[in-house]
């Protein structure tokens, strides 16, 4: 007997920017498995009939095999992820190890799309990634230092848009200060910059910076970066990108 595990994208952080799907795979679930920090968000809908299996940092790939063992025993499971599941989330990890089950054992699994911080963030600043943008993680737990800089030199001379995700943890530091130097040299000092912290939750702050002029101390885990693409311009207090080669910068 198999059951379903919904693989939930939570949002940024505040329930309103939840989609009804979310909202409605949690509130059915008879298992919800996450992050701890990624179940606090769900507190509001989580009830005393429901199991809660708060998970660590670090440990993505038991959590993932947790909820596929449930759902496989028969259990109706959220297993959910912050943001979009499936950018620098929960989705591909679980999915990956989903498919490694033999037909007859694998439960049903459903992708529930969520609002992602570069999203949310943009929509604070204005509309600065409406033109072409790439997100790009900085943590080197799962990925090399060398391919990340690989792609970073390969994204700096396009002028396209970028959001920096998991961007400097008070260990890691010197990676983002080398993103920033990389920026730099192929874009120069003036390109804009915005620094989203904690978007849509309690003590949200979106700061508008340079290349130039951005403090890398103010950038912690909880922060998205917006490096604005080349057709970013200040519209009144927006930053905004319109998609033309009119609007290129040069
Ligand atoms: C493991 S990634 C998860 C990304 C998530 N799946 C998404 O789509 O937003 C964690 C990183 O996302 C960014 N992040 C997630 N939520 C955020 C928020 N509410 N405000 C600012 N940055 C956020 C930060 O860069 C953080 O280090």
């Amino acid at each position: 007997m198999t059951g379903t595990l919904h693989i939930v994208g939570l949002g940024p952080g505040g329930a309103e920017h939840r989609t009804l799907a979310a909202t409605r795979a949690v509130r059915d679930a008879e298992v919800v498995v996450g992050y701890g920090a990624y179940v606090d968000q769900v507190d509001d809908l989580v009830n005393d009939g429901q199991r809660v299996i708060r998970g660590v940092m670090g440990e993505e790939e038991r959590r993932a095999d947790e909820a596929l063992v449930l759902a496989a025993e028969g259990a109706r499971v959220a297993l959910v992820s912050s943001g979009d599941a499936g950018v620098h989330g929960m989705a591909a990890r679980t999915l990956a190890r989903a498919a490694e089950l033999d037909d007859g054992d694998r439960p049903k699994v459903i992708v529930l799309p969520g609002v992602s911080a570069a999203q949310a963030a943009a929509a604070v600043a204005g509309a600065p990634l409406t033109d072409d943008f790439a997100v790009v993680s900085l943590s080197d737990i799962h990925m090399s230092w060398d391919r990340i800089e690989h792609r970073l030199r390969a994204l700096a001379p396009s002028g396209i848009a970028l959001a920096l995700y998991n961007p400097r943890s008070s260990r890691r530091t010197e990676g983002f200060d080398r993103a920033i130097a990389i920026l730099r040299e192929a874009r120069g000092d003036d390109g804009p910059v915005v620094l989203a912290h904690d978007v849509t939750r309690p003590g949200e702050q979106v700061e508008r910076t340079t290349l130039g002029t951005l403090d890398p101390e103010r950038v912690t885990m909880r922060t998205v970066v917006l490096v604005a693409g080349d057709t970013a311009a200040e519209a009144g207090p927006w930053l905004v990108a319109l998609r033309g080669d009119a609007a290129v910068r040069a």
